[in-house]
């Protein structure tokens, strides 16, 4: 009976086509994962949304998004850094508000105009830019960083506010903002090809009256390419509230999302990546 529901169900979502929001990444964006191979299923919210996120007409990342805190889970790139010269404009996933939606990103007044659906519809459906104005101490993070991206699309595609979650301001220009640049730079040396794996830890707190949840914590793990034969990988923390971030191996941070999501053995990466 269970199995003849769970047909039915696969079926219909095969009828229903199209969408980029999916039960899995394997369909459209497999690629912005070591060997394919995305997280296990230890991190998955109640209410989660997998999003291959697509700019123009092109994939450049994934994002396991939670419906329900309105943050992304964790967000999968390939790293290919340059300077990032924008901020702005921010974008929102039409494809949330309803599977018949556009799978592409969009600015606000775009969508809200050819979608002929309401501000309310779509901020039911994900955060929404009014949710990130007037905060104090906390700045619109990236997960998925415009400055790990080396051309204007791909650029312009991390500005998403499903890529989003606030985040302390003086960690996000200090302690973060020195990982992202300094320590993977450094860290990178020698990589070919470098798959990063970034994510938030929901706290007890939200923002925009209980809309939005506030990180308790912030981390990135990488795993790096050298050749075929050899691989390194490695992982940071932060504390969501202060300025500070903690350097690991990809193991220690696995064994710290374990405890703090209280659940099953945490995976990030497929086993080829080494934990030490
Ligand atoms: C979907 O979004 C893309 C990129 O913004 C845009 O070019 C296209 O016109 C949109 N399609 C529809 C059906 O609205
Ligand atoms: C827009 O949506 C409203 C309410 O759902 C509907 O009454 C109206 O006909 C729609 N307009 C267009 C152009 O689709
Ligand atoms: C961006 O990075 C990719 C992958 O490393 C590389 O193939 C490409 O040439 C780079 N593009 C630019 C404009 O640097
Ligand atoms: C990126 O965004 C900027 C600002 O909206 C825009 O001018 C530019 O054309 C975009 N680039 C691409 C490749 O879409
Ligand atoms: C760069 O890495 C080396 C060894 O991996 C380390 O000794 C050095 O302190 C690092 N420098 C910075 C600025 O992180």
């Amino acid at each position: 009976m269970l199995l003849l529901l769970l047909l039915q169900v696969s079926a219909t979502c095969l009828w229903l086509g199209r969408s980029e929001v999916v039960t899995s990444f394997q369909g459209s964006c497999p690629q912005f994962f070591f060997r394919q191979t995305p997280p296990n299923q230890a991190l998955e919210p109640q209410n989660p949304a997998w999003i291959c996120q697509h700019y123009g007409n092109q994939y450049y990342f994934a994002t396991l998004y939670d419906r329900t805190r309105r943050i992304p889970v964790y967000s999968a790139y390939v790293y290919n850094p340059t300077s990032c010269p924008r901020t702005d404009p921010w974008m929102i996933e039409p494809q949330l508000v309803g599977l018949n939606y556009n799978k592409s990103m969009e600015k606000t007044r775009t969508f809200l105009k050819e979608g002929n659906v309401t501000l309310k519809q779509l901020g039911d459906s994900q955060a929404i830019l009014k949710d990130y104005k007037s905060l104090k101490g906390l700045h619109r993070g990236h997960l998925n960083p415009c400055g790990h991206h080396n051309d204007s699309s791909s650029m312009n595609a991390t500005f998403t506010l499903t890529n989003i979650v606030p985040q302390d301001e003086n960690l996000n220009i200090g302690a973060w903002k020195n990982y992202e640049q300094q320590t993977m730079k450094n860290k990178t040396q020698g990589c070919k090809t470098t798959y990063v794996v970034v994510g938030a830890v929901p706290g007890n707190n939200y923002i925009s009256n209980g809309r939005v949840n506030k990180p308790s914590y912030i981390w990135s793990s990488a795993c790096c390419e050298v050749d075929n034969n050899h691989r390194k990988a490695w992982a940071v923390i932060a504390e969501n509230d202060k300025n500070g971030v903690t350097l690991l191996t990809l193991g220690g941070l696995e064994n710290r999302l374990t405890q703090l999501y209280r659940g099953n053995p945490v995976s990030l990466f497929d086993s080829a990546c080494p934990r030490q």
